[in-house]
């Protein structure tokens, strides 16, 4: 881990063997990318791997070309989706360095996830170097600051690779992380979305896996995704699994609603909501501009009574990928509104404007970050190492 001021607090202990990549982008390709980067569309020249075995706990640890992964067709992960990943972005400031925004709450949310899918652990120290490994040799490929909200989407991931059919926890397991240059998640960019209120699709279910982030969550949502983009929507915003009623996610964000009289609130953590880390610093950074949060149960009678009537003026989805995202409306089965402030195709309220702009302005670098959420991740060539 790294202070702000960019000292070195301990030493990694994953030593990581470097093969640079023999014919890495060209600089005008990796330029068009950055340029217009999209979503997930795009990767670095390279990646990070390390194995694991039973036998030999974690080895071969390496940053190599970006390419194919051999996996046997028999691996553990491609028929019982053992599998865990993360989520969260590299942002270059003003000076050229280059931060993460809390990866110790990713490392320490891997760690729960692997646990919760009976896969190795990675200490935080090991998951925090693997991101610099792979940040200090793909460091041309974070975004210039001042590019709009562009950032290096990094995404570390853990599966069963055992070729055995058993049901059991597998004894050979691969952790990575790729790098990928990101703009708005949605092509709405900051605009409001859509969602759909699903009435019959469950994402998680208490004593399941809903607070791990694992691949088999996301699978299962798809579904209920494509009925959302058949009503018109972008995104499903899930019921909880007993009595259908309280709100829990939509599954790639967590969801607040600010009240008129100045309160925020965000579900509370069921158990079957993932601790978004971008869900966690609202909370904070809204109670630093002066609303009251809160973190309870809300159901979706309330959130459509408080539009109807006024008493919720903004609604809007947090994540790493969709940062802060207003929600314009919301349909389900029976009906649809639009929601207050956020109602037009420009429209985004003034609560979710200002959390929004604290948040981004905190990652990159153009407020203080007096709580030390930052986390220096590359040294350019002009930094003193
Ligand atoms: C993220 O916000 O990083 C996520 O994991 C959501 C997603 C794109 C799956």
């Amino acid at each position: 881990m790294t202070s702000q001021n960019g000292t070195a607090a301990v030493a990694d202990t994953w030593n990581f063997e470097v093969e640079l990549a023999s014919a890495p982008a060209t600089a005008d390709a990796r330029a068009a990318v950055l340029a217009k980067p999209g979503f997930g569309q795009s990767f670095t020249d390279h990646m990070v791997l390390a194995s694991w075995t039973e036998e030999r706990g974690w080895h071969g640890q390496k940053v190599m070309p970006y390419g194919p992964l051999k996996v046997s067709p028999a691996a553990a992960v491609l028929h019982y989706a053992q599998e865990i990943f993360e989520g969260l972005k590299a942002y270059r400031h003003e000076d050229g360095s280059v931060w993460a925004f809390r990866p110790e709450m990713n490392a320490a949310r891997f760690s729960r996830s692997a646990q919760r899918l009976a896969l190795p652990q990675v200490p935080e120290q090991e998951f925090l170097a693997a991101l610099r490994a792979l940040v200090t040799v793909d460091e041309v490929w974070v975004p210039p600051a001042g590019s709009g909200e562009t950032s290096l989407y990094l995404r570390p991931y853990m599966m069963a690779t055992e070729a055995a059919l058993s049901v059991r926890p597998a004894r050979e397991v691969l952790f990575g992380v790729i790098a990928s240059p990101a703009g708005p998640y949605f092509d709405t960019g900051p605009k409001p979305v859509s969602i759909w209120l699903s009435d019959t699709s469950i994402r998680a279910t208490p004593g399941g896996t809903g607070a791990a982030k694992c691949g088999g969550n996301y699978a299962a949502s798809l579904a209920a995704f494509a009925e959302a983009t058949e009503n018109g929507c972008n995104q499903v915003i899930y019921l909880d699994a007993v009595e259908r009623r309280w709100i829990e996610e939509s599954g790639s964000m967590n969801v607040f609603f600010v009240y008129a009289d100045g309160r925020i609130a965000t579900p509370e953590l069921s158990g079957s909501i993932l601790a978004g880390v971008t869900r966690d610093s609202v909370l904070e950074l809204a109670a630093d501009l002066g609303y009251k949060v809160e973190e309870r149960r809300i159901s979706a009678d309330e959130w459509r009574d408080g539009v109807r009537t006024g008493e919720i003026a903004e609604t809007f989805a947090s994540g790493t990928a969709a940062v802060i995202t207003p929600i314009g409306r919301v349909a389900w089965s029976g009906g649809n509104l639009p929601i207050g402030d956020h109602s037009t195709a420009e429209g985004v309220g003034p609560v979710t404007s200002s959390i929004r702009a604290a948040l981004l302005d905190l990652q990159y670098g153009r407020t203080p970050d007096p709580r030390g959420w930052l986390a220096r991740l590359a040294f350019p060539a002009h930094f003193p190492h």
